[in-house]
């Protein structure tokens, strides 16, 4: 294997996703106590630190104290370069949430042990799915009182839909934790609390056979409760199958504790070897494989204003192919123009590094002067293909905008133009009239006052929000229908997107179901495609 093979087969590229205070930030933090940490973004510093790392470059965060964007880091772990996509844990996340969910190779889905699956988890998780992503779960908090460990993976597999196979499993919890079984190994590590330490603690490994020994530590009840447990779980679970985990099929779960950092290098071991290389991609010319073909990226997400100063606009792409060397020379497909990356830097928020070089697998933030968009291809000169577009995810929040000052209407139409360009919102238009009616809709509320602020600040426009009261938007898959016919419920509105798609919104899912009744052959999808 060539130098160049090696760097892309060593790659791992990951999100963390899990509901606001399941563990995220703290999970993060204990993988980097085990790799040299090449670079963080400021959301795993420590949390008071890291609000303010990572927000500087918007006010607006500082306020809210919460981070508006997903952060990238990367570091090495025996011999693997690991780059984690961090998605933001507030619960006004936004779209970009689900676009960083585009560009990793799998999840990390980390459960509080007492709460289950929670809202976010939920929602998050409907996006692994639908591009069939491998996940992986951590349940969190074993060191707390936890719910039992049968329903929270019959929640797992009821809630989301996908089979589960421990890999370890717990004895006893909160006070009563004493460490988990590996069921591969057949062995029992018991539990040592080194909140403190910066490695795992002296972790003693009792084989199951031993079972004085075992009983002499974990004592009588634990050990019987064990062996009953490991009875009923060999007999009832799935049984470990590494292409049903790869398809997305089958999830291993982990028990562990991030805060005492008990059973985290066990997990990372563990799904280093189970997670992927680089991933091939779908682009319009077939699959584009990692290792046998030259560059190639696609942007997921942009960010502007990473610094007020230099009011300059970030495009992230993720390396899909090859590798990138300092001032090479790519295509931008859709803009149909040969350009040098301007300084590539490897992370975003307050830190940031030039890049020298980056493989398949890595982040890069890229300069943008404004010409790329959201689902943007970046190849070799000679080349010339598209990836597979990144699905607009249904807005669940609506509003209408209304300009205070009617004067301003150019600066206004270009403001939020460019921002629903960044994809930091969505912007729509009553069916039948043009720009004079906006409506805006995103997937965390957040976002309305994001550009409320963006509008005011960047492009000195004041608006007021009025807002809409509906909650589910539909793409109309059927382009053959015709609007004007469509027989819809008295609280559905026709409204088009910036490109003339026909859309719908209602108010409750009953009015979705009523209208596809009422209109035989119409197709409804909750996902749009450029
Ligand atoms: P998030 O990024 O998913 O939002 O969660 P985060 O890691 O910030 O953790 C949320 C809270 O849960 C933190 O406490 C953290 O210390 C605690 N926590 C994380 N993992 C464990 C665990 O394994 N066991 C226990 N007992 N607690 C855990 P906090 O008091 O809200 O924040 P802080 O003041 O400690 O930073």
């Amino acid at each position: 294997m060539s130098n160049y093979e090696q760097e892309i087969n060593r790659r791992r590229t990951f999100a963390i996703i899990s509901h606001p205070d399941a563990g995220k930030t703290t999970l993060t933090e204990k993988f980097l106590l085990y790799g040299g940490a090449i670079n963080l973004a400021g959301s795993v510093k420590g949390k008071a630190t890291a609000r303010h790392a990572v927000s500087d470059w918007m006010e607006i965060e500082k306020e809210r104290g919460i981070s508006v964007t997903s952060s990238v880091l990367q570091f090495e772990y025996d011999g693997f370069c690991i780059n984690i996509l961090d998605t933001p844990g507030h619960q006004d996340f936004s779209e970009d949430t689900y676009r960083t969910l585009m560009a990793a190779d799998s999840a990390v889905m980390v459960i509080d042990a007492s709460k289950g699956v929670e809202a976010q988890t939920r929602k998050l998780f409907k996006v692994c799915v639908m591009r069939k992503i491998p996940i992986f779960t951590f349940i969190n908090k074993m060191d707390r009182e936890a719910n039992d460990t049968f329903e929270l993976l019959d929640e797992i597999e009821k809630e989301l839909g996908i089979a589960t196979c421990p890999i370890n499993w717990p004895i006893g919890c909160g006070k009563r934790f004493k460490g988990v079984y590996d069921r591969d190994r057949q062995c029992v590590l018991t539990y040592s609390d080194t909140e403190k330490g910066t490695k795992e603690g002296e972790i003693t490994e009792i084989p199951a056979s031993e079972q004085d020994k075992l009983i002499g530590v974990i004592g009588q009840e634990a050990a019987d409760t064990l062996k009953d447990e490991i009875e009923l779980l060999d007999g009832a679970s799935a049984e470990f199958d590494l292409d049903l985990v790869r398809s997305g099929d089958l999830t291993p779960v982990f028990f562990g504790s991030a805060l005492t950092n008990f059973g985290v290098e066990f997990f990372l071991q563990h799904f280093l070897k189970m997670t992927t290389t680089p991933l091939p991609r779908k682009a319009d010319t077939g699959l584009i494989v990692p290792d046998e073909h030259d560059f190639s990226a696609f942007v997921f997400k942009i960010q502007a204003n990473m610094n007020r100063a230099h009011r300059d606009r970030i495009a992230f792409m993720r390396i899909c192919s090859g590798k990138y060397e300092a001032s090479m020379e790519v295509k931008h497909v859709q803009g149909g123009k040969v350009m040098r990356l301007s300084q590539p830097q490897q992370i975003m928020a307050s830190e940031r590094k030039i890049l020298d070089e980056a493989y398949a697998g890595d982040i890069i933030g890229v300069f943008d002067p404004g010409i790329f968009s959201i689902g943007d291809t970046l190849c070799m000169p000679k080349e010339q293909f598209c990836y597979e577009g990144i699905p607009t995810f249904a807005p669940e929040h609506f509003a209408r905008v209304r300009q205070i000052d009617t004067m301003k209407r150019k600066q206004f139409v270009k403001g939020i133009t460019q921002i629903a360009q960044e994809g930091a919102i969505q912007i729509f238009q009553e069916f039948n009239t043009g720009m004079e009616e906006i409506i805006v809709g995103v997937v965390g509320v957040l976002q309305f006052d994001v550009l409320k602020y963006r509008l005011e600040n960047e492009y000195n426009v004041e608006i007021r929000l009025e807002n809409l009261p509906y909650e589910h938007i539909r793409w109309i898959e059927n382009k053959e229908i015709d609007l004007n016919k469509l027989v819809g419920t008295s609280d559905m509105k026709k409204i088009k997107d910036l490109k003339g798609n026909p859309l719908l919104l209602f108010v409750n899912a009953w009015s979705v179901g009523m209208t596809l009744e009422r209109n035989e052959g119409l197709k409804l999808s909750e996902f749009g495609r450029d």
